[in-house]
């Protein structure tokens, strides 16, 4: 008895000592391919943690191309279209790992969806750029950029606001109503923001906050972070900065010669200028820019932004976009990321690789923090639904763009964003987004989303106020081979299915994520 009890004893503590080490030895994360065009310079950090310092190795990358051996970023561009079969390396003292992954150059970007943070509801109209590197700090420090979170992207405003008398706020306000949506903010709602919105050749000028934006860029770079902007079709951006009406070009050129790779483009005060509702009104704006992009040296990724109008995922890859909003801003309380999921339960149709619905960013951790009221915010949704909004945002295949202040977020914020096997569901090359199969009486809801090693994701998300504590059977799960396994991918335990029927308890606006390996 005592003998036994020494080696479960030992075997625990040496498991222990395993785990740990096997936190240390390098492990290189991140989809399985990333996607750049011919001939235009792309940015691709490798995502690698594990103890530092690590040391990395890439074989097969052309000679065009840049490998930091010590950052792991990829830089440069590639003249010849197709598949780049890279075996990766990393070491430490630890140990090594390898891994085989694809540059695909061709048409599509964004193979997998965009992964990263977003200014907007941390830092709102008060954005700087000291908040945007220090954040790029933190989220190296936090660990972050080590699993993939490598795009921030610099939300409105940081170009300089009109003052009153530029004409632009009578023009505006002197076209006809032609029930298009519009919205901006102004003329006086910057006043430590103004200034010319362009200099004397038609380049938009940076807000006072924003003093070196080719430093900006290359600080993010230089950490693993890819860098993304945000403007508008119209004269004036949402917040009623300068937006890139009638200068596209000359916008996509300045952001390319500064290092952005991302664009989020927002309609606001465009519909003064739209002449009705129409799917080519629509559309008009965001191929212009599209076109914009194309022209310019660099990759950058094209976010639309305009909330979903006229079925925007049915078009907005027909537009040049590789995500669309599907709504409008979302909040930190239920109703709202149920709504946004909701809403997309039937359109799994329209997202492959290069093509993404977009429900928003996401409302996980301490919100606003340095926003208009300066206050941070004390997240309205529970830890339970704020891993069920995660959740549920990997299973569509969302655009992962993390809302939360850095400086103020805490370790279950961290947990959650930092859980591998629900990152890897969001980045599965496949590239299919989750359907909604079955919505059942007592409000319990069944998504399914195909993976590409041919399994199979089932989210039971319960939307009812109360917990769901019953018996599911397997075939609710519509999938087209029995399964031989399935884990319970929070938990990380196999789940008994015996006759098919799976027991479950979930509390109220839970979920549980399962992982169902078929026989092959
Ligand atoms: C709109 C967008 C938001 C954000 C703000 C910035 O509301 O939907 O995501 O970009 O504008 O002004």
């Amino acid at each position: 008895m005592v003998k036994k009890f020494f080696t479960v004893i030992t075997h625990v503590l040496l498991c222990g000592y395993c785990y740990a080490q096997q936190d240390s030895i390098p492990q290189i994360n991140g989809p399985r391919l990333f996607g750049a065009r011919p001939d235009k310079v792309f940015i691709y950090p490798v995502p690698v943690s594990g103890a530092q310092p690590i040391l990395m190795a890439a074989k097969g990358l052309p000679s065009t191309v840049q490998f930091d051996a010590h950052t792991g970023i990829i830089t440069g561009k590639i003249h010849t279209a197709g598949t780049y079969p890279i075996k990766l390396t990393a070491k430490n003292k630890f140990g090594k790992t390898t891994r085989v992954f694809s540059l695909v150059i061709g048409p599509r970007l964004a193979l997998t969806p965009p992964m990263g943070w977003s200014s907007w509801y941390s830092y709102g109209r008060n954005v700087t750029q000291k908040q945007i590197e220090l954040t790029a700090k933190l989220m190296k420090e936090k660990g972050l950029q080590q699993l993939g979170w490598s795009l921030l992207e610099l939300d409105d405003p940081w170009a300089n606001q009109p003052v009153k008398n530029n004409p632009v706020w009578t023009e505006l306000k002197t076209q006809p109503d032609n029930k298009v949506y519009r919205y901006y903010e102004g003329p006086d709602n910057l006043t430590t923001r103004q200034g010319a919105p362009r200099d004397g050749s038609g380049n938009i000028v940076p807000n006072s906050f924003f003093p070196d934006m080719k430093g900006m860029t290359e600080t993010l770079h230089r950490q693993g972070f890819k860098a993304g902007i945000y403007s508008s079709p119209g004269p004036l951006t949402c917040g009623g900065a300068a937006g890139s009406y009638q200068h596209e070009l000359l916008d996509a050129k300045y952001w390319s010669d500064m290092g952005f790779d991302y664009l989020k483009y927002d309609w606001c005060s465009y519909g003064a200028f739209a002449k009705d509702t129409s799917r080519a009104e629509y559309m008009k704006p965001y191929k212009i820019m599209a076109g914009a992009l194309h022209q310019q040296q660099r990759d950058i990724i094209f976010s639309l932004c305009q909330y979903g109008m006229g079925n925007v995922w049915e078009w907005g890859n027909e537009a040049g976009g590789q995500l669309w909003r599907t709504e409008q801003d979302i909040r930190d309380n239920w109703s709202s990321i149920h709504n946004a999921m909701k809403k997309l339960a039937d359109k799994a149709a329209y997202v492959k690789p290069g093509n993404w619905n977009d429900p928003d960013i996401l409302q996980i951790g301490t919100i606003g923090g340095n926003d208009e009221d300066g206050k941070k915010r004390v997240n309205h949704l529970s830890a339970e639904e704020q891993k069920t909004h995660f959740s549920m945002w990997c299973m569509l295949s969302a655009p992962l763009l993390i809302g939360a202040n850095m400086e103020y977020i805490d370790d279950a914020t961290l947990r959650l964003l930092k859980n591998k096997e629900m990152i890897t569901v969001d980045q599965d090359a496949l590239g299919k987004a989750a359907k909604r199969l079955k919505l059942m009486d007592n409000q319990l809801e069944v998504w399914q989303k195909p993976m590409e090693d041919g399994s199979f994701i089932i989210a039971l998300l319960n939307a009812s106020d109360n917990t769901i504590a019953s018996n599911i059977n397997i075939l609710n799960f519509e999938l087209p081979l029995l399964p031989v396994t399935i884990t319970d991918l929070w938990t990380k335990q196999p789940i008994r299915f015996p006759e098919g029927d799976i027991s479950i308890s979930i509390p109220s606006h839970g979920v549980m994520i399962l992982k169902c390996n078929l026989s092959k």
